[in-house]
């Protein structure tokens, strides 16, 4: 092959580059992913961050990070950071339903794929994300009903429950909320007779559930929680008050994480409905795609059971979270 002055010179110049470089620097690129989180407000969040870290890293995925301790503003200003840093993709769960088209607006137009991950938005706009994967709340709301429908069974009632809801404006409190009055309203002996938020954390539902049972005492039957945390704090409250949980209370809650088996295995829960924060998995697998180019469903659901404390001790040694 005849060489002339100038591709001889690129040539040159280019074997001289890569003897500079690490081989790493011709592998392939990272797909990066910017992860813009809730807080640890949780057990079951503290599971889901875990996860998803320790997916990206099997995956071979970069993954940046970011806290955002349970406030929008947080989230929206690590979103448009990733979007200034233009990773691959963005991927958040969302701390409340609404206020956030114009963020995604902006992902939009940078051309960078969003998945939402365990809470949806809400929007009119869908093609603002990709996929949304995560538990149907309703459905957790709804499962919670139906175990106590089915305890109540012959109790002509009237039945007092009491709600500890998760965040205000967030999918979970307000699904929840929905899915459990949906199947309880059929009976007029369930009555919700006090329903407040105990922000998803422990701290907050004992603080509530001490509120509660100062206004109504003895007259409360039930306490339906949109999380373990916050009926881990109530069942506290309802010691110190000097009652039994599970007994002289029913005690209700979602998400089955591992604190909520020994609670049960304790005889002071009656049940959790399960949501399953090992996301982490399917997230990275969703990236693959993306970066693939190939389509993903809009919704991809995940398959959960629930836990009456009578399982607990059988069950406990297969929970991963
Ligand atoms: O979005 C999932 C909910 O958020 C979990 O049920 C709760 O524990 C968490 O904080």
């Amino acid at each position: 092959m005849k060489l002339n002055r100038r591709t001889l010179n690129i040539a040159l110049a280019s074997a001289t580059l890569s003897s500079l470089l690490p081989a790493t620097a011709f592998a392939q690129k990272k797909p990066v992913l910017g992860f813009a989180q809730v807080g640890a407000e949780s057990e079951w969040r503290t599971a889901n961050t875990e996860s998803i870290k320790s997916a990206a890293k099997e995956a071979g995925i970069e993954l940046k990070f970011s806290d955002a301790q349970q406030k929008q503003e947080n989230q929206i200003k690590a979103i448009r950071s990733y979007i200034a840093q233009k990773v691959d993709v963005i991927a958040f769960s969302p701390v409340v339903e609404s206020g956030w088209d114009t963020v995604l607006l902006e992902a939009k137009a940078a051309k960078i794929p969003v998945v939402l991950t365990d809470r949806s938005v809400n929007t009119k706009d869908d093609s603002l994300y990709v996929t949304f994967m995560g538990s149907d709340f309703v459905e957790e709301g709804r499962k919670a009903g139906r175990w106590l429908v089915e305890k109540e069974k012959g109790n002509a009632g009237p039945i007092n429950i009491v709600e500890l809801q998760g965040t205000v404006g967030s999918a979970p409190a307000i699904d929840r909320k929905k899915g459990f009055e949906e199947i309880i309203k059929a009976d007029p002996k369930f009555k919700i007779i006090r329903s407040q938020t105990g922000d998803f954390t422990r701290a907050k539902g004992k603080e509530v559930m001490e509120a509660f049972l100062k206004a109504e005492g003895k007259k409360i039957n039930v306490l339906y929680a949109h999380n373990d945390d916050m009926a881990i704090g109530a069942i506290q409250a309802i010691e110190e008050a000097g009652m039994k949980p599970a007994q002289d209370i029913i005690i209700i809650s979602i998400d089955a994480v591992k604190g909520a088996f020994e609670a049960m295995m304790a005889g002071k829960l009656n049940v959790s409905v399960e949501c399953s924060p090992l996301l982490g998995p399917q997230l990275m697998a969703a990236v693959a795609d993306i970066k693939a180019g190939k389509p993903l469903p809009k919704r991809i659901l995940t398959k959960e059971g629930i836990f009456p404390m009578e399982v607990a001790k059988a069950e406990f040694p297969n929970r991963k979270y």
